[in-house]
This record gives structure tokens, C-alpha cells and sequence, in this order.
């Protein structure tokens, strides 16, 4: 039987740190059969530098056949010719519930992948949001147990932060990025438990990490303040995207470039499994980026 929180394996650290448990999850990726930079929309992408798309999609499929390993279940959208960073999913919506709220790109490079991912939600049976405001999905908005953190500064705007809000019920905590480097929301932050404990009967609660410089003092007060044992990453495991990683409550997959940042995760007793996306680094993602997790029903 295979339901969301199925648990899949669990483990007991030597350090006498919490056991953490495994859940299933359901993963939109897309392949990067059109890989390459020719356009730059954050610091990281150069066009000037040469991209090899084939050592692009042999990473690509490195996480994609580690999710399966791991028992998790992956959906594919078809890339789009002309749509080199459509690999990036994680900013093709925003799903809780069965329900799919779609992104509206900040840039017209990317406006045109937003009907491709509604299109692919509508067919799968998610009830479709178009959304008024513009946002870049899950890229900006990470499901911390019941509440929304989501993201502002440089792509989703302040307005869809209350649109997501209304649109999901929930309540949304907007946090401020302020270094172009951590240009969306999962570059700053990883969700380590994304299901809370009560709903899980298990002793674990919604934890994070994240990297402090990445947002103004305000946003860091909160973060403080909500997440008074979150993991705070170095600049150094930060600034090789060490948060852009996707957990599952006990595997956690990060850049193997992350070397403090894997072992703050073992000390915890989470497990780091670490995949190498540096072709992907190129356009300015990683693991998370290519990640997009579908909550709820087919
Ligand atoms: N080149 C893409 C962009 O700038 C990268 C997106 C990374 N995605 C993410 N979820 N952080 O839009």
C-alpha cells in the first residue's frame, strides 16, 4: 500500500539524535533534453560559458533514478523545445491538496512554460488556479507543516503572497530575500519535515535550515523566532546551493559540495545522499529546483 505518508524506512542515529522517518512522495520532473544558457536571469546563468546538455540530463537522471531507489513516486511533463529551463519544476506551481495554483513568470523567457504546467495539471485531474499575481511556484512558496513561508524580493511579488493565501486557505509568513544570489525562496531554505508530527503520530516536527544572510533582519527575526532549532548553514555551503535540496523527512538529498551542511544533517539524524547537479548549477538550479512536489490526489 502506497499512500502519502506511507512510512518507507526509519533509523535511529548513533548520537542519540531523533529517529527520523521517511515519507512517500510524488515528484513532477522534466527531463533537460533542451538544456543550455542563452539568456541570463539571475547572476548565476552566463551565456557567454559553454553548457553540455547531455552531462545535464546524466545528472538530471542520477536524482531522478535515486527518487525511485528511495521508493518515491516521479511524474514527467515533456520538456518544450526553446524552454531551456523548464528542467527547474520546482517553479512550475504550487500544489496542496489536489490543487494547483499555476506561476506567473517574472520573465518573458519562461512565460511561455506556465500554460505547459496548468496544461499538465488539468490532465492529471488537479483543480488549475491562473493566478492574478505574478509568482514562480514552489520556488517562492515551501510548505512548513500547516503554513506557507513564502518568498519575496526578486521574483514573486508581495501580492501573491496574499493571493496563495487565500487561494490554499492557510496562513502565509512572507520572508524578504535581499542577496541576488538567493534569488528564490528554496536557495535560502530547506524544508528537512515537511509533515508534521501530530498529523504523523510521530515525535518529529516541521524543521528547516537555512542560510541567515540570504534575508533582511526582519525575516531573519521571524525565522528565529518560528524555528528555534533550525539548521543555519554556512555562507560557504549556501553560496554552492547546499539548501537547494529535497527531503523526505530522513533522506535528504544535497550538492555533495555541502560538506558542513552534511554534517549538521547526520548529527540531526537525517540521512544526506549527495547528488551532483553542477551542469544544472549553470542556470542558476539544483536539486530542489528540479524538484515539484505534488500534494494530494491524482
Ligand atoms: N534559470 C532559472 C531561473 O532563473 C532557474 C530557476 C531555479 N529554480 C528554483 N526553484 N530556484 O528562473
Amino acid at each position: 500500500m502506497s499512500t502519502p505518508e506511507t512510512t518507507l524506512r526509519q533509523a535511529q542515529s548513533p548520537t542519540g539524535a531523533p529517529t527520523r522517518t521517511a515519507h512517500h512522495r510524488r515528484y513532477l520532473m522534466c527531463k533537460p533534453e533542451f538544456f543550455t544558457v542563452n539568456y541570463s536571469i539571475n547572476p548565476w546563468m552566463e551565456p557567454a560559458k559553454p553548457t553540455d546538455t547531455a552531462k545535464a540530463v546524466a545528472q538530471w537522471q542520477k536524482l531522478y533514478d535515486l527518487y525511485l531507489e528511495l521508493g518515491h513516486e516521479v511524474e514527467l511533463i515533456e520538456p518544450l523545445a526553446g524552454y531551456p529551463d523548464m528542467v527547474y519544476t520546482a517553479n512550475g506551481g504550487f500544489l496542496i491538496d489536489g490543487r494547483a495554483y499555476v506561476p506567473k513568470f517574472r520573465f518573458e523567457e519562461r512565460a511561455g512554460e506556465a500554460p505547459a504546467f496548468a496544461e499538465w495539471f488539468r490532465a492529471a485531474g488537479y483543480d488549475t488556479i491562473i493566478p492574478e499575481e505574478v509568482n514562480e511556484g514552489e520556488g517562492d512558496f515551501l510548505l512548513v507543516g500547516d503554513v506557507i513561508l513564502a518568498g519575496t524580493g526578486f521574483r514573486s511579488t508581495g501580492d501573491s503572497h496574499r493571493e496563495v493565501g487565500e487561494v490554499f486557505g492557510r496562513e502565509v509568513v512572507s520572508l524578504n530575500l535581499v542577496d541576488p544570489r538567493f534569488y528564490h525562496l528554496d536557495t535560502a531554505i530547506a524544508v528537512l519535515d515537511p509533515v508534521q508530527g501530530a498529523e504523523n503520530g510521530g515525535p518529529e516536527h516541521a524543521n528547516i535550515a537555512y542560510l541567515p544572510g540570504a534575508f533582511d533582519d526582519a525575516s531573519r527575526a521571524v525565522l528565529e523566532e518560528r524555528f528555534p532549532d533550525a539548521i543555519l548553514v554556512s555562507d560557504e555551503d549556501g553560496s554552492v546551493f547546499g539548501l537547494n535540496s529535497a527531503s523526505d523527512g530522513y533522506n535528504v538529498i544535497i550538492s555533495p559540495r555541502a560538506k558542513g551542511f552534511e554534517v549538521q544533517l547526520r548529527d540531526r539524524g537525517y540521512n544526506p545522499i549527495l547528488i551532483d547537479l553542477s551542469e544544472l548549477l549553470l542556470g542558476g538550479g539544483g536539486i530542489k529546483c528540479c524538484t515539484l512536489e505534488l500534494r494530494g490526489a491524482k
